[in-house]
């Protein structure tokens, strides 16, 4: 029997961000809800720095129309810099040329939002054949260890696609992707089957996906076998559970505090967590906080 193949690194994620931001409107009807700012970096740079921290060598960002300040604001930016270096502002300069150098970026645009199954499936030829990562551009997630990182340790540990997955109180199962699952060790389930925005009775758990993926490159053909669904969108909740039929995957829990910075309910929370964390205005806002009459 020949051996199985190594498992590939996972070099490369993808992070979809042509959505329309609907739940973020009017905010977000001419510049894109991940540019957003939580204190003083755009949402969508937190997702970045918590790629590459995890290792991640390439970003594929899926953009759309009205999505160029993206590009821009991962591009470097002659003028400004020009403009800080004369006026001998080192510290912001070094913080600007930071951000266009993390990480070798990549656009692809996706026409028309068919859906998150249809807007990785943009990405197909420059992932190519390897694993990858796929991080939702407003998923915003705080932790020590930068929860991509742990999702590849699992991967490596399961050779399988892994879900980040979290506990939701029962009530709010209808707003995610539900699994079931059985757990296989400490935190890591093996999925049986997912339901996609159920009610709280046909639940089949209170595990929800959320915006951290590792996908096996099989993931495309059943992306590609995926009829549009729900809203007349390619789900990827729809190519997952075809896999499913062939394939294992596992859901990691993930620890970490997540903000679904795409609401305004979840932008606000980040936003005062963040200040509060900030080592700049942390203490003053605090303070002000402290003296609101609530
Ligand atoms: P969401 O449903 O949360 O984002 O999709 P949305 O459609 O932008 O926002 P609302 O619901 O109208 O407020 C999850 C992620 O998938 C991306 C979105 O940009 C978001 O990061 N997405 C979704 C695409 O890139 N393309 C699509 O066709 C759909």
């Amino acid at each position: 029997m020949k051996p199985a193949a190594p498992l590939k690194k996972v070099r490369k994620a993808v992070i979809p961000a042509a959505g329309l931001g609907t739940r973020f409107l009017p905010a977000t009807k001419a510049s894109p809800k991940e540019m957003l700012p939580l204190v003083d970096k755009p949402i969508i740079q937190y997702v970045v720095e918590e790629a590459v921290a995890a290792g991640i060598e390439q970003i594929i960002i899926i953009t759309g129309r009205g999505k160029r300040a993206i590009e821009d604001h991962f591009d470097i930016s002659f003028e400004l810099e020009e403009e800080l270096k004369g006026k001998k502002k080192q510290k912001l300069l070094e913080e600007v040329e930071r951000i266009s150098n993390m990480v070798d970026f990549c656009y692809v645009r996706q026409k028309r939002p068919l859906g998150l199954g249809h807007a990785i499936n943009c990405a197909r030829d420059l992932v190519n054949d390897e694993p990858f990562a796929v991080l939702l551009g407003d998923d915003v997630i705080d932790d020590e260890v930068p929860c991509l990182r742990r999702m590849i340790d699992a991967h490596e540990e399961c050779s399988a696609s892994v879900l980040g997955i979290q506990k939701v109180p029962r009530a709010d199962v209808s707003s995610y992707g539900i699994i079931d699952a059985a757990e296989a060790s400490r935190g890591l389930y093996k999925v049986r089957d997912m339901v996609e925005k159920p009610s709280p009775k046909e639940a089949p758990s209170n595990l929800a996906v959320i915006g951290r993926y590792i996908l096996m490159p099989e993931i495309f053909e059943y992306i590609g076998k995926t009829p549009p669904g729900k809203g007349g969108e390619i789900q990827l909740t729809d190519a997952l559970r075809l896999m499913l039929k062939d394939r294992p995957i596992y859901g990691l829990e993930l620890v970490g505090k997540r903000f679904d910075a795409g609401s305004k309910i979840g932008f606000l929370k980040a936003t005062v967590e963040f200040a509060l964390k900030n080592p700049e205005l942390g203490k003053e806002f605090r303070t002000y906080l402290k003296n609101l009459p609530l």
